[in-house]
């Protein structure tokens, strides 16, 4: 079993994973050392601060070991077959998390069978990421079905993995962006009709003045990690979907999200960043918690549905 993005779940299986990790945060005692004697080892051919610490930080408080490959000098596949590392690191570790440009070098490490995979982020999704925000809004709100999330900005990997499982758990869902940065057109249309069967709103625009009532309003940095169009040529562009405190107002909304790294005064002000309507440090601490669930589930015996 692996967590490539949340595609392939069921609303049942979201909620009780979202429903585990609430109770794993509150409860680490009940569950003892779940990882005691396995490793884990985490290649990241991307730069990051949340991912690799609060993944090595969480796998040493279930008991494990976690072992950094650093591979942000060339893609992995440059070197060796992502199989071949898969089917190797398998000799030694019992699963992989892996933080790559592409989709495909985390299917391919997949393919192999030996391990789990964890997504820690690729070109299309950021799972471990999703979880945690649906975890800090189910602390805030008790109940999230219902709720709505918009997501203002870039349409990336981020917007992508907020709304599957945002609608895997009964959120409604808006996203805008400027126009030419809209989400993968294949995921809108998979959102969309997943959107029909769970019976939750989801909605695409490109005009920010449409945005009229959001219970939260998400963003992200407009130049995803990869992406070396200079900030100088899209700034204007994006400007108009700066998350500010009138864009709070206008959408009635009560809370600011952001995955971080945050630019302030780009994407989201400094001034909401540091106000008690943002929720980021809560998505930051979470990131932890999600993950220590998503590798419970995954690499021990713990049944999460219970
Ligand atoms: N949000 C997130 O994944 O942060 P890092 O890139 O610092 O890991
Ligand atoms: N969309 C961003 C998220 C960083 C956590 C990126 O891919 O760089």
């Amino acid at each position: 079993m692996h967590l490539l993005s949340f595609s392939d779940y069921s609303s049942d299986q979201a909620n009780s994973l979202l429903n585990f990790a609430v109770d794993l945060k509150s409860n680490p005692e009940k569950y003892g050392k779940p990882l005691a004697g396995k490793s884990i080892v985490a290649l990241f051919e991307k730069p990051s601060l949340r991912t690799r610490v609060s993944f090595d930080i969480g796998i040493n408080n279930l008991g494990g070991h976690m072992v950094y490959v650093d591979s942000q000098g060339e893609p992995l596949k440059k070197r060796e077959d992502p199989k071949d590392v898969a089917n190797n690191i398998a000799q030694w570790a019992h699963g992989i998390v892996a933080r790559v440009y592409e989709h495909a070098t985390l299917t391919e490490m997949a393919s192999t069978n030996t391990v789990p995979v964890i997504n820690a982020l690729c070109d299309m999704y950021h799972p471990c990421q999703a979880l945690a925000d649906y975890i800090s809004l189910k602390e805030v709100y008790g109940d999230i079905k219902g709720k709505t999330v918009a997501y203002v900005g870039d349409g990336n990997n981020v917007t992508h993995s907020l709304l599957i499982l945002g609608v895997l758990l009964g959120c409604n869902q808006v996203v805008i962006t400027p126009q030419g940065h809209e989400i993968d057109g294949n995921i809108a249309k998979k959102v969309a009709n997943m959107a029909a069967q769970q019976g939750v709103d989801f909605e695409i625009s490109n005009h920010v003045g449409e945005l009229n009532k959001a219970d939260v309003i998400y963003t992200d940095t407009w130049l995803s990690m990869g992406d070396d169009t200079p900030l100088a040529q899209i700034k204007d562009k994006f400007m108009p979907f700066q998350v500010n405190e009138s864009l709070l107002q206008q959408a009635g909304a009560g809370y600011v999200m952001h995955c971080q790294p945050a630019h302030r005064d780009l994407e989201i002000t400094g001034e909401l960043m540091d106000s008690n309507k943002s929720l980021l440090m809560r998505q930051s601490e979470n990131r932890l918690h999600a993950q220590n669930a998503i590798l419970c589930h995954l690499l021990s015996d713990i049944n999460i549905s219970q």
